[in-house]
């Protein structure tokens, strides 16, 4: 939710991921179709050229209430998830990706009456490039058919969230940090946390335009404690750098060494990251999350996300306490996503 007044680098940053997105319009599918914030949304997006938009639901519904909220959705493409002709090829595509759960033809059926499930198949079948939805749907009812159906991108084996965090200038790249992973991934693995190392670490390269310097966060530096959640982290560090040897990734560290200068030449001498991190790994999502949050609430920072990671098409989910602009943003998010390869 945004409560906070947009700072400059936010406001450029957002600017530039817009006009981004309007370079090459991506189809990104909207499975709240009739949902009034939505709709605002979509004709913003459509007036700026930033999307195409698909809209699941009932047109005549969908239409009507564009009319109530006199917003002008003309563009869009409307789509009836119970009509649509597609219904049967998706379902026996269905059927073969859930084989091995044994999913049923009838069950793919009813299945498809969800337009969060409907979304992803548009996806699954090249018929959409990404899809932003949870704006009244909770994040495990929007995710589940995503991880089930369009799955992990190559490389990647999990799906995490990343939060673009705007601070003070003199942190991270000129005032942004990358957090993750803040919204998924309750206790990842070593090799689950090294992964989210290096998909954040893209993520910051493509929606941020930074280049990475990734800090593996923990309450030790550098082997200044031992403990076998150190240890960990120690071993996630090292599989990361092995992963992506092309990215500044180090760890383990302390969050002072990670962001303050004299402390990381203090703790860890000679770390091309320690002192100047501009991508924080949390060690596991209650870290992740806790500490996204502390630094919104109390630090007043602007945290614009979860941008979901790893998934093999964009499929973002929204706070159900979004606004029209939040809404915007991840919309042109998502487009970059679908742009880039990530
Ligand atoms: N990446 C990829 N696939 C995944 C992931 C993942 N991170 N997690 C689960 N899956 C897959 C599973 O493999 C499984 O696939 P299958 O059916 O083919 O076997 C399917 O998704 C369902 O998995 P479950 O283990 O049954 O997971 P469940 O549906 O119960 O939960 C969820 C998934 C909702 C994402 C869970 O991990 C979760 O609750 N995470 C925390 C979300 C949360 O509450 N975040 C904090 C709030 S968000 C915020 O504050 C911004």
């Amino acid at each position: 939710m945004c409560v906070f007044i947009f700072n400059q680098t936010e406001m450029e940053l957002i600017a530039k991921i817009r006009k981004n997105a309007a370079k090459n319009p991506k189809r990104i599918v909207l499975p709240e179709g009739t949902e009034p914030r939505m709709l605002k949304a979509a004709q913003i997006v459509l007036t700026e050229k930033i999307a195409k938009l698909i809209l699941l639901g009932n047109p005549e519904e969908i239409k009507n209430e564009a009319r109530k909220l006199d917003v002008d959705i003309g563009q869009a493409t409307l789509v009836d998830p119970l009509t649509d002709p597609r219904r049967e090829h998706y379902a026996n595509m269905m059927v073969e990706i859930r084989k091995k759960k044994g999913l049923t033809k009838k069950q793919a059926f009813e299945l498809l009456n969800d337009p969060l499930c409907f979304g992803p198949m548009m996806i699954k079948n090249g018929d959409a490039d990404g899809e932003l939805a949870g704006s009244i749907n909770a994040t495990g009812d929007v995710l589940r058919p995503a991880f089930q159906l369009v799955k992990t991108m190559e490389g990647c084996s999990i799906v995490s969230g990343a939060f673009l965090m705007f601070v003070d200038e003199k942190f991270g790249e000129n005032g942004v940090l990358v957090f993750a992973d803040c919204a998924v991934m309750p206790d990842p693995t070593e090799k689950q946390l090294a992964e989210i190392a290096v998909v954040t670490a893209k993520t910051a390269r493509a929606i941020v335009g930074m280049e990475p310097r990734v800090a593996m966060l923990s309450f030790s530096t550098k082997g200044s404690a031992s403990h076998p959640l150190v240890e960990k982290v120690q071993k996630a560090t090292k599989l990361a750098q092995e992963m992506a040897p092309d990215i500044l990734i180090d760890g383990e560290m302390q969050l002072d060494a990670a962001l303050i200068a004299e402390v990381g030449e203090l703790k860890a001498p000679g770390s091309k990251v320690a002192g100047r991190a501009n991508v924080l790994v949390f060690p596991g999502l209650e870290a992740g999350n806790i500490g996204y949050k502390l630094v919104q609430r109390l630090a007043g920072a602007e945290a614009i996300g979860p941008v979901l990671q790893g998934m093999a098409a964009p499929i973002n989910d929204l706070s159900r306490g979004c606004s029209v602009t939040d809404i915007v943003n991840m919309i042109a998010i998502t487009a970059n996503q679908a742009t880039e390869t990530m």
